[in-house]
């Protein structure tokens, strides 16, 4: 497994939001994080990343218990974090953007993936070389955020609703490069979203949170079956 999060709770102070959240995640599989607003989906990702500190349980990436490294030590393992804020540098240009972001992901096992290889991925960048990043669309800047999680040795991404403000075409085109980029290198990936539909699309599995517990683990078929829509 690249992902193995086990029987996780945390919270803020001496309130507890998520409790006993468990799953895992393959190499190089999609699991799109549903759940209504305030059910906790935030608060799992910090807790992969490290902004927040379990209360209990484990997070274990490629093999190895990172819950009690820092950030930066849970990055240089390929942990990577997309905000739903565009997470770009939004005056400097998406060379700059690439430059900077490569110099802090040095590589690390897995797959090495350097600036050149982001721009032939994402042809949609090559073309914005020069452009400063706040200047570009929404669709444009989501696009280099991807670009930019992708620098180094990514193992696991972690995205916060990064169709918001998208156009319906750039949302599946978007997704589209998200999905063949995880497949061919390997990286697994958590997607939060509310665009429900494109999300399942791309999904090897569902994760359902309702009042900070799983309610859901399985297949995006299942899950469109079964009657955990009614909680969002
Ligand atoms: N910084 C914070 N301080 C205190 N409570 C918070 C904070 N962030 C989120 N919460 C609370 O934790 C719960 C889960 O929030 P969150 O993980 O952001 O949910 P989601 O991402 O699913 O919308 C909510 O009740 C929310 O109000
Ligand atoms: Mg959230």
């Amino acid at each position: 497994m690249t992902l193995a999060v086990r029987n996780l709770s945390a919270g803020y102070r001496d309130k507890i939001v998520i409790s006993d959240v468990s799953f895992e995640l393959a190499p190089g599989s999609i699991m799109a994080f549903f759940g209504h607003n305030g059910a906790g989906k935030s608060t799992t990702l910090k807790t992969i990343l490290g902004a927040l500190a379990p209360v209990q349980g484990e997070v274990w990436l490629d093999g190895e218990r990172i819950d009690a490294l820092a950030i930066p030590d849970r990055v240089a393992r390929g942990i990577r974090y997309l905000p739903d804020s565009r997470g770009v540098f939004p005056d400097l240009t998406v060379d700059e953007n690439l430059d900077v972001v490569a110099r802090m992901n040095p590589f690390g096992s897995g797959a090495r993936i350097a600036v050149p290889d982001v721009l032939a991925m994402l042809p949609a960048l090559e073309a914005k070389r020069r452009s400063y990043a706040g200047t570009m669309s929404g669709g444009q800047q989501q696009m280099l955020a991807f670009g930019l999680a992708l620098l180094g040795s990514p193992r696991c991404i972690l995205l916060e609703e990064p169709s918001v403000g998208l156009q319906p075409d750039l949302v599946e085109a978007l997704f589209g490069e998200i999905r063949r980029i995880c497949a061919q290198y390997g990286i697994s990936a958590i997607l939060v979203e509310h665009k429900i539909g494109s999300a399942m699309n791309i999904a090897d599995h569902v994760l359902i949170m309702n009042n900070g517990a799983v309610v859901f683990d399985g297949p995006p078929a299942k899950a469109r079956e079964s009657n955990f829509w009614e909680y969002f």
